[in-house]
């Protein structure tokens, strides 16, 4: 009996390894699709498809906040290569470029908080959130590919 536990535990710990880095890959994948739902809705406001809501935008920018804290840590050296369902994966460059790609998230990060400080109403929108657009865009096309 105490045998078998002790196998047991040994599987476990290394199955632990194995979900860290899944768990990672899923993560940064839950964070984006929040982000581009947020981004979606608040880019209905910009394009005039619906009303200007305060909320939505405060829950986008909270969101995206929320993401640029905890991207930092959600690319250990064991997620090099993974690939989640889906149409996109991370590029291999984000290991290759880590400080290159820890700076976009960092500019990100600067961008989202001054955005968050300057948009009010639906002119403030309109002048402040292409800047957040650029971000999300310009650390996708270095860093993010489509599954193919
Ligand atoms: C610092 C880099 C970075 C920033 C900033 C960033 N993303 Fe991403 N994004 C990624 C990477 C890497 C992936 C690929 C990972 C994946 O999809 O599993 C990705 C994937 C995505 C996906 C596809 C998710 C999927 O797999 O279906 C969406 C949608 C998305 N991002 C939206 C956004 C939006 C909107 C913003 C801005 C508000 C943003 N991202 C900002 C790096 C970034």
């Amino acid at each position: 009996m105490k045998r078998v536990l002790v196998v047991g535990g040994a599987l476990l710990l290394g199955m632990g390894a194995v979900w860290a880095q899944q768990d990672s890959v899923k993560e940064v994948q839950v964070l984006m699709k929040g982000n581009g739902k947020n981004a979606g809705a608040v880019a209905a406001m910009v394009k005039g498809e619906k009303p200007y809501d305060q909320a939505t935008v405060d829950t986008a920018l909270a969101q995206f906040e929320d993401t640029a804290k905890k991207l930092p840590t959600l690319f250990p050296d064991s997620a090099k290569g993974m690939k989640p369902e889906g149409d996109y994966s991370t590029s291999p460059k984000v290991w290759e470029d880590k400080a290159g790609f820890q700076a976009k998230i960092a500019s990100f990060a600067k961008v989202v908080s001054e955005a968050k400080a300057k948009i009010k109403d639906l002119d403030s929108l309109k002048t402040n959130f292409p800047a957040v657009g650029k971000e999300c865009g310009g650390c996708h096309e270095t860093f993010r590919v489509k599954n193919g």
